[in-house]
């Protein structure tokens, strides 16, 4: 549900702050050094359960009162957290049962965080009382701008097979399906003897001697996802009955799969997400741009919270690299650009104990004299200076699918290789966009897509018929549709369409499928597209051809000779269909023909130069973050909003830097 009422009247700056791992004097200094940073927002009390609530019904207010009082005398707003993630001590020696089971029968013990059972009564009353606490203590308090309910829900368990979570799966299942008799049909249960005569002798897919039923596993991951999201509404809905503030809770887009944000996103007043590069990554922007778009997409376009991102290195890869000077601004000005109006971090003030003691802060061990707290406070002065961003929105053309269900059931065992992987299609194909400076939408299958001249579908295994007629029509309409292999393979229940793999797409795309024909590790066939020899390699499918008209064909591998890359006229539209995984290169050169069809043009500008527009009705922000080592120039007219002065039909943008130019003409292209 879209928010109705800014959080704050600028972009928010700051982060979760922990005072309560330190002493009174400290949160002096804190809050003067806030002050000097620049800090508007903070998260406190996410992890602070067992200081709140120290025993059973024994509240201690004491301490959070003083530093929320504290900070709103300094002008900090207060986002509050509701301490769910964390249930303490004297809750699990009273409710032994409520703690987390693993697939393979492990009880999770004390001492970490997210080890309780979402299923367990116990525990579900446990947060509704808490969240009412802390609702009736702090609902008018005027220093709390917005709840902060649990944290990332989903990690770092999500699935739970205790016993409290198999009857809940039982009577969730009893809701879907109504009969066993449907039940077992959608499961296939006649494969493999496991069809159910009783309710109760279903079971949570543990760890068994072979692979589980994949139906039943899918099942669990929509309830696992179900029970999560049930927790939260129980939170909200107690904390919307004591107080008016906007409540959310952080979602991990592009990290985190085991949560459907499409659903997750209807329930917020506001999408708040965090963002933490992944270090292996040499372009690690890009798969930030994407977790910052779904993040929008996901609150269908309305502004967003980044909720968390680090200043420099966190402490949970295997190698955390620290950020490079001026990398800081640019990730967190991307998260603006791509429509966040907040720039959060984990954490305020580096923990001196604990297991996140090597995890970055904005103020770092090293103290105020050091990089990171000079770029902290640039940075909090930059993000002052784009107040007046606030509020405009991100317009795209074209939309790449993302489908949460369509992951989980693609991740499951026994496929025809393990060389699928729908986040390396899904990040190959943005990739492409992102270097031709095409913003992107995520869409949803089944949501409407006539806004958008081009819609990608670089993995979307599962499709539903319905879904599939929704993407027919879309075609028939004069939309261009890109599919990429092992798409439309089964329904809703991880069964194989009728009619063989594509076949919902049969008629928007011209071809279906014979046969799955994957390669050797390391194979490469390669494929004649428009007379040149491009490189594909782990996967070709033997198509039939039903009208498309074969535009590239195989080279080499088990189907050379035939029909590689398929393009179909349906009605206005165009429908293409690649059936093996393209280079870089490849998908270059296919990708032109596309936007050629789609009537989308690359922006032409130079390549590490990233451009995004953020638009009102009246007023153009263009932010152009350079990744390159050289300066990069720009072609426009306006004001510069982060170092003053006026760009005068051309700005230059020195290495690493950031721009901000609100055009002087708001519709100049
Ligand atoms: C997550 C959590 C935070 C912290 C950071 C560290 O995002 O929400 O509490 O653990 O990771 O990167």
């Amino acid at each position: 549900m879209p928010l109705s009422r800014p959080v704050l009247p600028g972009i928010a700056y700051g982060g979760d702050y922990n005072p309560e791992q330190w002493p009174r004097d400290t949160w002096r200094e804190d809050v003067r050094l806030m002050r000097e940073a620049g800090v508007t927002m903070v998260s406190v009390g996410i992890f602070s359960w067992a200081l709140i609530e120290r025993r059973e019904g024994e509240y201690d207010f004491t301490w959070l009162d003083e530093i929320i009082d504290l900070l709103h005398e300094n002008g900090i707003a207060v986002d509050l957290g509701t301490p769910t993630a964390s249930p303490p001590a004297w809750f699990f020696a009273a409710h032994p049962d409520a703690r987390v089971v693993t697939r393979e029968g492990t009880v999770l013990g004390f001492g970490s965080r997210g080890m309780v059972s979402h299923s367990a009564p116990a525990y579900r009353e446990a947060i509704v009382r808490i969240a009412s606490a802390l609702a009736d203590r702090y609902g008018a308090h005027p220093a709390v701008v917005m709840w902060h309910v649990h944290n990332e829900y989903g990690a770092p368990v999500g699935e739970d097979y205790s016993e409290h979570a198999v009857r809940a799966f039982r009577g969730w299942l009893r809701e879907r399906y109504r009969t066993l008799d449907a039940l077992n049909d959608a499961w296939g249960t006649a494969f493999w003897g496991q069809h159910y005569e009783e309710w109760d002798h279903i079971g949570a897919p543990a760890a068994a001697a072979s692979i589980v039923n994949p139906g039943q596993r899918l099942d669990f991951m929509r309830f696992t996802d179900h029970q999560l999201r049930a927790c939260f509404i129980a939170e909200r809905d107690a904390i919307r009955a004591r107080a008016e503030q906007p409540v959310t809770t952080n979602f991990m887009a592009n990290q985190h799969w085991s949560t459907d944000l499409w659903a997750w996103a209807r329930e917020v007043d506001v999408v708040a997400n965090d963002h933490y590069l992944w270090a292996a990554d040499e372009d690690a922007h890009i798969g930030l741009a994407i977790a910052a778009d779904l993040s929008r997409s996901v609150g269908g376009g309305e502004p967003w919270i980044l909720m968390e991102h680090s200043t420099s290195a966190v402490n949970w890869q295997s190698r955390n690299l620290a950020k490079r000077p001026g990398e800081m601004a640019r990730n967190s000005l991307a998260h603006v650009a791509r429509g966040s109006d907040a720039v959060l971090f984990f954490q305020w003030r580096a923990g001196r104990a604990g297991a996140e003691k090597f995890h970055s802060a904005m103020l770092p061990h090293a103290g105020t004299e050091s990089r990171i707290w000079r770029e902290v406070v640039a940075l909090g002065a930059d993000v002052e200076r784009l107040a007046a961003v606030r509020g405009s929105r991100v317009a795209a053309e074209v939309a790449i699918l993302w489908d949460f269900e369509s992951f989980w059931a693609q991740d499951l065992e026994w496929r025809p290789t393990e060389d699928l992987s729908h986040r390396e299609r899904i990040r190959a194909f943005y990739e492409r966009l992102w270097h031709d400076g095409i913003t992107v939408d995520f869409a949803q299958p089944g949501q409407n897509l006539d806004r958008y001249r081009l819609v990608l579908a670089p993995a979307q295994y599962l499709l539903t018929s319905e879904d599939a007629a929704d993407l027919t029509r879309y075609v028939e309409a004069g939309g261009t549709l890109v599919v990429s292999y092992f798409s439309a393979v089964v329904d809703e229940h991880d069964r194989v369409h009728e009619g063989g793999f594509l076949a919902p797409l049969r008629e928007a795309l011209g071809v279906d499928v014979e046969e799955f024909l994957p390669l050797r590790d390391g194979a490469e066939a390669d494929v004649e597209f428009r007379g040149t020899r491009i490189r594909a390699d782990h996967w070709q499918e033997a198509l039939r051809l039903r009208g498309a008209e074969p535009v590239g064909a195989y080279i080499d591998g088990p189907a050379a000779g035939s029909a590689a890359i398929t393009r179909n006229r349906r009605g206005e539209g165009v429908g293409w269909y690649i059936s093996t995984r393209l280079d870089a290169e490849g998908l270059r050169a296919v990708m032109a023909d596309v936007y050629a069809d789609a009537g989308v043009a690359p922006a032409g500008t130079p390549d590490g130069l990233e451009v995004v527009r953020r638009v009102t009705d009246t007023t153009t922000f263009v932010f152009a973050i350079n990744h390159r080592d050289q300066d990069a120039e720009l072609a426009l007219t306006g004001r510069e909003l982060l170092r003053g002065g006026r760009a005068e039909g051309r700005i230059t943008i020195p290495a690493g830097a950031v721009a901000v130019v609100e055009l002087d003409d708001p519709q100049e292209p």
